[in-house]
């Protein structure tokens, strides 16, 4: 064991490795309250290592102390988080315990993200930066936020001040109207866009990108009834019903006010997020829109579309260019009126089904895993009726979170895994309304997912895992996550295999 105390420092080579030895520091105050002093011994040294792999890392501890090779900062945050689970503490004695290690580790997928709605559930920033230092511990390196919705829009648009004055509200006397869990009270809120830098700078911090989704051209609802006079179709008597009831919510491509929309928000979204990737959505198009607007007809004449539904497309065309002509690259979630109607610079993100990552890793396309079944973390973790949570996707038990193998029906050296940039957790929040919630939906499942996200399935083990997972509680507790407990016997480890077991 090598010991660390009040009078230990972090040594680094050059400044650039300064801010992660900030955040580990910061870290090791925040967790184990230990504050080091300004002259002390150099128990913690960060060494460049221009040979290592990005994103690889070793750690080396020893009787000389601890050392943290990288060749980058995202192998120095890797290496602190690794270096903080290992870690005991002696409350007594003050001290920190690091077991002697040699670890030369490297990530299996290059994206391991987190998928966040704060569309439906406003968190505030405070929230959002609590749950990114947490993912950092995680190592994950994406944060995917999900910013805008039919039941809101969140981020602050300078050229349409309309979309968060009246689109980040709901209540009785708005023009949204209230939802599930804000009946009584008008309910909101939005990010401006000074916060987002702020955000965006937490993030680079611990090696996140930050990526937006705005969702378009259906679950645009709160986008429509702020700015009715560029985006509603008046001519439109079309009838459809969209997977959340709403038969309102989708942009159509038949107004020259749409394309006025969809320029300024992206260009104004691209010059705010660094991340060379914008979100757009793209998912859950009802069937029957565009079938009546004379304007959408005149549109489907004009470029010989036989069906309403290939609008989307030129649409979503529409939108790429223009992303690219900002130097960003489209991504969108897996559907039939994405793949094959974009370019394959588009990275597709398959929720519906492995099948359907496999289909479109097939035709070109990179893909991003996030099937609902698997990685929503707002489905229930049991069948308890009064679990917190929804069933649509699935029920996911710890242990099914853990054990999603991706693409496991594929032979190993298949050249379709080559497309398959990585993987993400999700969570929408319509019942997530509380920091508390959160916590205990996504902790310890978010656990599994990363380990999932980082070890290739040679090296993972349930059993070790939960034994991992055991210890690890207690840095949960000491940052307070309202984690749902993985033993709630108190029968520990067996009491777990029980328990899933019968399930
Ligand atoms: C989705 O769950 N609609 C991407």
């Amino acid at each position: 064991m090598y010991e660390l105390t009040r009078y230990s420092q972090i040594c680094v080579e050059d400044q650039a490795m300064q801010s992660v030895a900030n955040w580990l520091k910061d870290e090791i105050d925040r967790l184990f309250a230990i504050t080091t002093k300004s002259i002390g011994q150099q128990d913690i040294r960060f060494r460049h290592s221009p040979v290592l792999d990005n994103e690889a890392y070793k750690l080396r501890v020893d009787h000389t102390g601890i050392e943290i090779e990288s060749n980058g900062n995202a192998g120095f945050v890797y290496g602190c988080a690794t270096l903080m689970q290992l870690m005991d503490f002696d409350k007594d004695r003050q001290t920190l315990y690091v077991p002697h290690v040699s670890i030369h580790d490297a990530p299996r997928f290059r994206y391991r993200g987190v998928m966040l709605d704060s569309a439906r559930s406003f968190q505030p920033i405070s929230e959002i930066k609590r749950l990114l230092n947490l993912l950092a511990h995680y190592k994950i390196n994406t944060f995917h936020w999900h910013l805008t919705d039919d039941e809101a829009w969140r981020l602050e648009i300078h050229a349409f001040p309309e979309l968060t004055d009246v689109g980040a509200w709901r209540g009785s006397e708005r023009v949204l109207e209230p939802q599930l869990h804000s009946i009584q009270r008008d309910y909101g809120g939005y990010y401006t866009q000074h916060e987002v830098a702020e955000i965006i700078e937490y993030a680079a911090a611990r090696n996140i990108q930050v990526i937006p989704e705005i969702d378009v051209p259906g679950h645009s609802r709160a986008a429509i009834k702020s700015l009715p006079h560029l985006l509603v179709d008046k001519e439109d008597s079309s009838s459809y019903r969209s997977a959340q009831n709403y038969c309102d919510n989708v942009l159509s491509p038949g107004l020259p006010g749409t394309y006025q929309f969809l320029d300024t928000v992206f260009e104004e979204v691209a010059a705010l997020f660094p991340s060379p990737f914008i979100h757009i959505g793209a998912d859950q198009v009802p069937v029957g829109v565009w079938s009546d607007s004379p304007s959408c007809h005149a549109l489907m004449a004009e470029h010989g579309y036989h069906n309403p539904k290939d609008l989307q497309g030129h649409l979503l065309r529409h939108v790429e260019d223009k992303l690219k002509s900002l130097g960003k690259r489209m991504l969108g979630w897996e559907e039939g009126n994405l793949v094959n109607k974009v370019s394959k610079d588009t990275i597709v993100y398959s929720w519906l089904s492995e099948e359907a990552a496999i289909n479109s890793a097939k035709l070109g396309y990179d893909v991003i895993l996030q099937p609902g079944q698997s990685t929503y973390l707002d489905m229930a973790q049991d069948d308890n009726v009064n679990e917190p949570g929804v069933h649509s996707a699935n029920t996911i038990t710890l242990e099914k979170a853990y054990h999603y193998e991706p693409l496991a029906q594929l032979h190993p050296d298949d050249p379709v895994k080559k497309r398959i940039l990585g993987m993400q957790a999700a969570i929408w929040t319509e019942r997530i309304t509380s920091p508390e919630t959160l916590d205990y939906m996504m902790f310890p499942r978010l656990t599994a997912l990363a380990e999932t996200a980082w070890s290739t399935n040679n090296h993972k083990d349930y059993r070790a895992f939960l034994s991992r997972l055991k210890r690890h509680l207690s840095l949960l507790d000491r940052q307070r996550v309202k984690y749902k407990h993985p033993w709630p016997t108190g029968q520990g480890i067996q009491g777990a295999q029980y328990q899933t077991q019968r399930q």
